[in-house]
């Protein structure tokens, strides 16, 4: 336990002190469960964010992209069951004021507050709707209530004709989009893990009824391989298959990714067979005709939904969590993020071995040269150890050193984060060697 605390604790302050994520607010105090993504942190997500969207969308002809607003018609989540069913129980504790979600409670310690430890000191449990609401328009009145979303999926459900239509697809296919959600979650935690405002990249898979079990394998598949892509050890991942009782009760099948972070198995994604569900809703409260005509095979029938829900924060703070690492290097402790090159926020740091003799200049030239690339960092404040660490810190894969023999030869060597071997490359070289490297990037257990 005191391991845990110490690992996330550390994590932390890492993201903190390097600039990948901030508490919101935090001149303020800082704001409940809300984070700000810093320099590192913002390259790091869009990174995750493009890696998610070349497997799902570019490099597929049968998933198109989307992005609906947030603000959707209030009808949509009546017809999806939120406005009903989209609820925690909640208990208080009347003597410290705490509060939990009563599912939370472990039974043996029934009525006994978990924060300052009273018996009977809690409250009955209350359904508490999980939405956010606002108002539209400038009268705070019942007609004009709007929800922020709590998923993206209502968008896609809603556009899927417009979309099959615009661009021309038949079933099956799939919708794919990223984008905020909001949930006032009564228990945010664990730093990023839950919070109330969060990114999602989801995709709706519309297959014909009967060929949805064959899908849904499919996609397991599918997305439990797309973490290895992103340097996620598998030994870390598994398959939850949902029980009954967490099953939605329209779901024919269920499985969450799980990770094993420091606090324990948890969801990273969900991948659910919805049935016909979601449309069957949406035509009833919409009153709109949402079944499909296959003018091929001459059926009509109201398809059915293959769903894969990924947390987009939360596969951040899974890559940080997978990457962290400290070891000792020739004596010295190191910190460093084992991130794979296709996210990590800066490919290469480059070095003048001395502020003199002419490094600098043959340095900086070979970092605006790698920069029209991919993103590299340039420095030559103090010792090149302290360099190297300082890169290692902030998952940067490569060091290049320009050293005296680069003013003789045109070379430079390149230091691999992980293995710590220093290979010498031809600066005219550099770039498709440092290209070949990334992709050929494996991580290692
Ligand atoms: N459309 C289905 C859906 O939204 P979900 O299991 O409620 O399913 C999907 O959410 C994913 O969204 C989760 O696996 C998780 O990664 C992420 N997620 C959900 N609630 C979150 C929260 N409060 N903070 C951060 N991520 C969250």
């Amino acid at each position: 336990m005191a391991e845990t605390t110490k690992l996330m604790d550390k994590l932390v302050s890492l993201c903190k002190r390097r600039g990948f994520i901030f508490p919101s607010s935090e001149i303020y105090g800082g704001l409940n469960s809300c984070y700000d993504y810093g320099p590192l942190g913002v390259e790091l997500k869009r990174n995750v964010k493009d890696f998610w969207w070349k497997a799902m969308v570019q490099t597929r002809d049968d998933i198109e992209g989307l992005d609906a607003s947030i603000l959707m018609h209030p009808r949509v989540w009546e017809a999806s069951g939120h406005v009903a069913n989209f609820t925690d129980p909640m208990v208080d504790c009347k003597v410290c004021k705490a509060r939990f979600r009563a599912d939370e409670i472990k039974p043996e310690k029934a009525g006994q507050c978990p924060r300052c430890g009273n018996k009977d000191s809690l409250t009955e449990a209350r359904n508490f709707n999980l939405m956010f609401k606002t108002f539209m328009g400038p009268v705070e009145e019942a007609a004009n209530v709007v929800y922020m979303r709590p998923e993206t999926a209502q968008g896609i459900y809603v556009n899927v004709y417009n979309v099959m239509q615009a661009a021309r697809q038949r079933i099956p296919f799939g919708i794919a989009q990223i984008g905020k959600a909001f949930r006032n979650e009564i228990t945010p935690g664990n730093f990023t893990f839950r919070t109330r405002e969060f990114e999602q990249m989801e995709m709706q898979f519309f297959v014909k009824p009967g060929t949805d079990m064959e899908w849904f394998e499919y996609w397991k598949q599918q997305r439990i391989q797309w973490y290895d892509g992103l340097g996620i050890r598998q030994s870390k991942l598994h398959f939850h298959e949902h029980t009954p009782q967490e099953r939605a009760f329209y779901a024919a099948a269920a499985f969450d990714i799980e990770y094993e972070f420091p606090f324990g198995w948890k969801e990273l994604e969900g991948i659910h067979n919805r049935t016909n569900y979601d449309l069957s809703k949406h035509q009833e409260y919409s009153g709109k005709d949402l079944s499909y005509f296959d003018d091929q095979t001459r059926e009509r029938y109201v398809p059915y939904i293959i769903e894969t829900s990924a947390g987009c924060d939360r596969t951040v703070l899974t890559t940080l969590i997978d990457a962290y690492d400290e070891d000792v290097i020739e004596g010295e402790a190191r910190t460093v993020l084992h991130l794979a090159p296709a996210i990590a926020p800066i490919k290469a740091g480059v070095f003048p071995l001395v502020k003199k003799e002419g490094m600098p200049e043959v340095a900086k030239k070979i970092y605006h040269e790698l920069k029209k690339h991919f993103p590299a960092f340039y420095d030559d404040g103090g010792a090149i150890g302290r360099r190297y660490r300082r890169m290692d810190e902030a998952g940067t894969p490569y060091g290049i050193t320009v050293d005296g023999q680069t003013l003789q030869d045109q070379t430079v060597t390149v230091r691999d984060r992980d293995s710590l071997v220093q290979t010498r490359v031809a600066i005219d070289k550099l770039l498709p060697f440092i290209q070949e490297k990334m992709a050929a990037y494996k991580r290692m257990e």
